[in-house]
């Protein structure tokens, strides 16, 4: 009997682009097609939340993502958005802790009332952990475990089939596609986040949950990370909105 192929979770994070509703409808739609076509392989992306709900159609194959949420459930935040309301206007998915954020201020308590929040109003999360750079006491790690576990052990079990943890090395995002790290480096990190995983939800609970790379994900390095990072998918930036791009790392995923 043939293997059974592997279905990756792609997420396309467009960040603060495009700047028109119209350009978002013609990336969305462009990706939704590509999406179609490799219905198994699950396909996310994160428009801002301003075009969320004119983007998502319910029963559509591609899926989509709020970029953050806040970690109050409703009042006077002025410009925040809560996850209830992103899942009502048709997200299925949050990032959460996207290192975006954390750099105007979400400590790992604020990622971990977000994640709450989400996982609440009935969001499936994509937790993003990562280091902002490598020193040669291995702090990095300390750091990342941290991340992780501030997060996992404040959620309830039962919630743990909604998570999804991306590891994205702040010094390899928005960078030149050749300065991420290799599929190896990337393969340490995994079996890392897996065994900090399991030590917070039990091995049953914590080797499952799924673990995705991202920075600087291009259509040229994606089957590498794919096929040999030990990954379960990608979180990719600049090239999900150029739908060639990420069509071809949808490809590459459905080929494996
Ligand atoms: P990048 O962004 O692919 O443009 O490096 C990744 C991210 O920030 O999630």
């Amino acid at each position: 009997m043939a293997k059974a192929k592997k279905s990756f979770l792609i997420v396309g994070n467009w960040k603060m682009n495009p700047e028109t509703a119209e350009e978002a409808r013609s990336v969305f739609s462009a990706v939704a097609r590509l999406a179609a076509k490799h219905k198994g392989q699950s396909v996310v992306v994160a428009p801002p939340a301003a075009f969320i709900a004119s983007l998502s159609k319910k029963g559509s194959p591609l899926s989509v993502a709020v970029q953050d949420v806040s970690h109050e459930a409703s009042g006077a935040f002025t410009g925040s958005v809560s996850a209830k309301q992103a899942k009502s206007a048709g997200a299925s998915y949050a990032i959460i802790g996207h290192s975006e954020r954390r750099a105007v201020g979400d400590t790992d308590e604020l990622v971990a009332k977000k994640a709450s929040r989400a996982l609440e109003a009935g969001l499936r999360i994509v937790l993003c952990v990562g280091e902002t750079e490598r020193d040669e006491h291995a702090q990095y790690l300390r750091n990342v475990r941290g991340q992780v576990l501030s997060v996992l052990s404040a959620i309830d079990k039962k919630e743990a089939k909604d998570i999804a943890i991306a590891y994205e090395p702040v010094w390899a995002i928005g960078k030149s596609y050749d300065t991420a790290p290799s599929p190896l480096d990337i393969h340490e990190m995994v079996i890392y986040i897996r065994k900090v995983a399991a030590e917070a939800l039990g091995k049953k609970l914590g080797l499952a949950i799924p673990v995705l790379y991202g920075g600087s994900v291009d259509s040229k390095n994606a089957k590498d990370f794919l096929s040999n990072a030990g990954i379960d998918g990608l979180l990719v930036g600049r090239q999900s909105l150029d739908p060639k791009a990420f069509g071809s790392i949808i490809e590459y995923a459905a080929s494996i």
